[in-house]
C-alpha cells in the first residue's frame, strides 16, 4: 500500500486479499497442510471456502474446526456429471477465487468446468507424473519394480492428471514396501510441496500461456520444478 500525502492510505492501494477455495472428498491431510501454511502466512492468500462432494469427508471437519466456511455439494444428488459441475462452478464463481485447489477431490471434472477455471486450478497427484495418471499409483509403481515414487502438483487441464506439472518430489522405494508404507512416505512430501506450489501461483510466479508453464519467466521441464533443486 502507498501512503498518501495526508498520511492515510488510499483504499485503491491496499493489497487485495487473494482468495483460495478448496475442493476435497476425503480425509483432508493435504488441505490441513495448506491450512497450516496459511496460518503461518506462507500461502499468499486465504482459504475462504471448502467444498466437499461427499458427506462425512474428514476435510470438512478440519475446515470447520479452523473456522473456515464449508459447503457440501453431494454428487449423488445430481443426474449427470455436467449438472454437478454446473452447480459447483456457480458456487465457485460467486467467490471469484484466484485459485481453486483440489486436495483429494475424487471426481473427474468436465471439459467445460476445467476450461472455465483454466490456469486457476491446481491438483496434487501421488505419482511422478507423467507416470501413473489415475488410481492405484503406489501399487503400480511397486508392480513395475520402480526404484522411486513421488508426488506432483500440476495445473488441471481436460486430460486426467495430464496438465502441466509445477512441482515434483521423489522418494525412494524401500525393500519391503507395500502400497501403504509407500503411500505414507509419498504423503509426507505431498504435504511439503503443495503449499509451496500454491504460494508460487498466488504470488504470480507461475504463468501458463498457450500450454507453456513458466516459473519466474523460465519454462519448466515436463516434470515441473524438482523439489530437490533450489526453490
Ligand atoms: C493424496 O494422496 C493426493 O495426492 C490424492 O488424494 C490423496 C488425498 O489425501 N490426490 P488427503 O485427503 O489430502 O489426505
Amino acid at each position: 500500500a502507498v501512503a498518501t500525502a495526508s498520511g492515510s492510505t488510499a483504499a485503491e492501494d491496499l493489497p487485495v486479499t487473494q482468495r483460495i477455495v478448496g475442493l476435497l472428498s476425503g480425509r483432508g491431510s493435504n488441505f490441513q497442510s495448506l491450512l497450516n501454511a496459511s496460518a503461518a502466512g506462507l500461502l499468499g492468500g486465504n482459504i475462504d471456502l471448502v467444498i466437499s462432494n461427499r458427506t462425512g469427508a474428514g476435510g470438512l471437519n478440519i475446515a470447520h474446526d479452523a473456522g473456515i466456511e464449508t459447503a457440501l455439494i453431494d454428487h449423488q444428488n445430481y443426474p449427470t456429471r455436467e449438472a454437478f459441475d454446473r452447480d459447483l462452478a456457480g458456487v465457485l464463481d460467486s467467490r471469484s477465487p484466484d485459485l481453486v485447489v483440489l486436495a483429494g477431490f475424487m471426481r473427474i471434472l468436465t471439459a467445460d468446468f476445467v476450461e472455465r477455471f483454466a490456469g486457476r486450478l491446481l491438483n496434487i497427484h501421488p505419482s511422478l507424473l507423467p507416470l501413473y495418471a489415475g488410481l492405484n499409483t503406489h501399487q503400480r509403481a511397486l508392480d513395475n519394480g520402480d526404484t522411486h515414487a513421488g508426488a506432483t502438483v500440476h495445473y488441471v487441464t481436460g486430460e486426467l492428471d495430464g496438465g502441466p506439472p509445477v512441482l515434483q518430489a521423489r522418494v525412494p522405494i524401500e525393500p519391503g514396501d507395500d502400497a501403504h508404507t509407500l503411500a505414507a512416505r509419498v504423503l509426507a512430501v505431498e504435504h511439503q510441496i503443495y503449499p509451496v506450489a500454491v504460494k508460487w501461483h498466488m504470488t504470480g510466479r507461475l504463468t501458463l500461456i498457450d500450454g507453456t508453464l513458466r516459473k519466474d519467466g523460465v519454462a519448466l521441464p515436463a516434470t515441473g520444478h524438482l523439489w530437490e533443486e533450489p526453490l
